[in-house]
């Protein structure tokens, strides 16, 4: 082992990390799952959702922002942690308009897989039948508000890989909604290659006449739960 790297423990499993990589990170690459849903591998973590909580040193932090450190002990795959994570998407569920079966992400979902991983049935939160604006005047791709998770991926993705800042919020505590630099999405200066359109993680921003090239029951979670991924890289892995 190089002299760079140092270990910690999640849920009793031995991490290999090197200096400056959070614990998601550093779990990724050592094939253990932490749950999340804002965290993206090519953006700056944000910390918005809180989904990747988990008690580092017996105390209750984002995973996706916290460093690294030798000798932590994190747990994770906790039922409290879990539980605590399934209302979080729950409260995403019920605060949006989610119509699974009509979706065109239906299948490509991370709400919706991490709703099925973390044990969601019938809801135990009233729904709040928000209005939300959809915008379909762009020529390539159109905005669905309803299923906004308000992540900020769309945000740091437009202002830090694609040089743009075509996105925004506006807004606070439960009227905080998306928008856009221009009255509607025709008025900015998006592309359908933009890296702020392929990293969604629901179905807010979709881009036209692509949304049921795949049919269903063939989509990216049909086959495995979200995560499935990270984990086939752990030898040995007990899941
Ligand atoms: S965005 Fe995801 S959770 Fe929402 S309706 Fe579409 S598939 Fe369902
Ligand atoms: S549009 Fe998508 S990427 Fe942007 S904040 Fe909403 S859910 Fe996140
Ligand atoms: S994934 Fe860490 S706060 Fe959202």
């Amino acid at each position: 082992m190089s002299g760079k790297t140092f270990t910690f423990t999640v849920d009793g499993i031995e991490v290999t990390a090197t200096p400056g990589q959070t614990i998601i990170q550093a779990c990724d690459a050592a094939g253990v799952y932490i749950p999340r849903l804002c965290h993206h591998p090519d953006l700056e973590p944000s910390g918005h959702c809180r989904v990747c909580t988990c008690k580092i040193n017996g105390r209750p932090a984002s995973s996706c922002t916290m460093p690294a450190a030798a000798g932590m002990v994190v747990e994770s795959d906790t039922p409290e942690l879990n539980a605590d994570r399934r209302t979080l998407i729950e409260m995403l569920f019920v605060e949006g308009n989610h119509f699974c079966p009509t979706c065109e992400q239906s299948g490509n979902c991370e709400l919706q897989a991490l709703g099925y991983l973390l044990g969601m049935t019938g809801p135990t939160l009233p729904y709040l039948w928000p209005q939300r604006e959809l915008d379909a005047t762009h020529p390539d791709i159109f905005i669905d508000r309803n299923r906004c998770v308000l992540c900020s991926r769309c945000i740091r993705a437009s202002r830090t890989v694609d040089g743009k800042s075509v996105f925004g919020f506006e807004g606070r505590g439960i009227h905080v909604r998306l928008n856009v630099d221009g009255a509607h999405l025709d008025e900015t200066t998006i592309a359908a290659a933009d890296k702020a359109v392929h990293v969604c993680p629901v179905g807010c921003i979709v881009i036209k006449r692509t949304g049921y090239r795949t049919p269903y029951g063939h989509r990216t979670y049909d086959d495995a739960p979200i995560g499935s991924d990270i984990e086939a890289r752990r030898a040995g892995r007990k899941k």
